[in-house]
């Protein structure tokens, strides 16, 4: 039977049909990719060890020093209150599919990453959408939210750093969010992946872990630590809900990857941790002086709030078609993937991820200012 009804997920949707063979990939939200060699000398791999690893069923819930380790990050918490899963992607999941019930609804912030959303509305729950403020560097409406917030509301939903426009919450959004939630006894589902990838400064953004006691954490290797494809996550919360996530994630996936797990527990011990969201944030800051630098040469045609984490730039800009037609001519005319705004509701963007070798990423951008140059003169 097809159901008409079905959300799809579609920024998840564009990449998958779109991203494989592209020349000049700047639609991924993490930085460059690294090899498992290069993932080894770093964290100093005893590479005849990891080869003997058994490639058995492991640990259902997660490998125990890993999940140890993970606890260590959130004070208060306890290893059973940990859950690794098949990426982020899994652990947004299992929430939605907990903690949501028929008639509960579901708040969330625009533009952002839709899986709760996206999840919620699968599911037959109502999403509020709450419309973050660009000229507020995207920060939160504060009566938007306190009027989106209501007795049935079960989750406040939370990407900080947010995906797509890279910005973090000020400790005034943090603290409006948590009075909302207070108010009407909602879940912060957090998902913090972007976390440690601060392009400003090198103070971590601050965890919503232990600012209020109905807090859930979503974050993963994918993209402080450079690591996606190891398809790693985490989840932590208080004990008895993560153990209702584990029995769906007895049904979604059994348990995440041994060979990932192995590794993320080398990845995350000292120093390799600090290592690698070092290489992670180098990257953004150089990628994004190089997109700043290149796009300045269009005056007052592209403008970027300028992220304070993440390797995207959620950029505006100002020609005359919409983001879907700019960014299938990129695709089309230059082998170039950006993500037009409108899969994530918002017009005239494009999210760019620019923490990528430079050398590529200067020749991707001379494509794009080529058709842009071909744009405004009505080609
Ligand atoms: C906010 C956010 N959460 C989760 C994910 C998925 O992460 P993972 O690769 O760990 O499944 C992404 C990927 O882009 C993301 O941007």
């Amino acid at each position: 039977m097809r159901n008409e009804a079905y959300h799809t997920f579609k920024v998840e949707q564009y990449l998958s049909e779109l991203e494989h063979g592209v020349v000049y990939n700047f639609s991924e939200s993490g930085v460059h990719p690294m090899s498992l060699q290069e993932l080894a000398d770093m964290a100093e791999i005893d590479t005849d060890a990891f080869m003997s690893t058994l490639i058995d069923y492991p640990q259902v819930n997660g490998k125990q020093s890993l999940r140890e380790t993970i606890a260590g990050f959130y004070p208060g918490s306890s290893p059973e209150g940990v859950m690794i899963t098949t990426g982020a992607t899994e652990a947004n999941t299992l929430v939605a599919n907990t903690l949501l019930k028929p008639g509960d609804n579901v708040v969330c912030f625009r533009p952002t990453y839709e899986q709760i959303s996206g999840n919620a509305q699968n599911n037959g729950n109502e999403v509020r959408w709450v419309d973050l403020i660009e000229a507020n560097e995207w920060g939160i409406d504060a009566q938007a939210l306190a009027a989106a917030v209501n007795e049935k509301t079960r989750i406040i939903h939370v990407v900080n750093p947010n995906n797509p426009t890279g910005c973090v919450l000020t400790v005034e959004d943090r603290a409006q969010i948590i009075a909302a939630a207070n108010r009407v006894g909602a879940w912060i589902v957090a998902d913090e992946v972007y976390a440690g990838t601060e392009r400003e400064g090198d103070v971590e953004t601050p965890s919503f872990w232990g600012t209020y006691d109905r807090v859930l954490i979503v974050n993963s290797m994918s993209k402080a630590y450079g690591l996606p494809g190891l398809r790693l996550g985490w989840l932590v919360g208080p004990e008895e809900i993560i153990e209702q996530c584990w029995r769906r994630h007895e049904y979604a996936s059994i348990s995440a990857s041994m060979l990932s797990m192995e590794l993320a527990d080398h990845a995350l011990a000292e120093p390799a941790r600090s290592k690698l969201k070092a290489r992670a944030r180098k990257l953004i800051r150089t990628g994004f002086d190089i997109l700043t630098e290149e796009l300045g040469r269009h005056q007052g045609v592209f403008e970027t709030v300028a992220p304070h984490a993440s390797a995207m730039s959620f950029v505006h800009f100002n020609l005359p078609i919409g983001s879907e037609e700019f960014a299938a001519r990129l695709l089309r005319e230059k082998d170039l993937l950006v993500i037009p705004g409108a899969r994530f509701g918002v017009e005239n963007h494009f999210r760019f991820s620019s923490a990528l070798p430079e050398d590529h990423l200067r020749k991707g951008l001379n494509h794009m200012n080529d058709l842009t140059r071909d744009i405004m003169e009505g080609r």
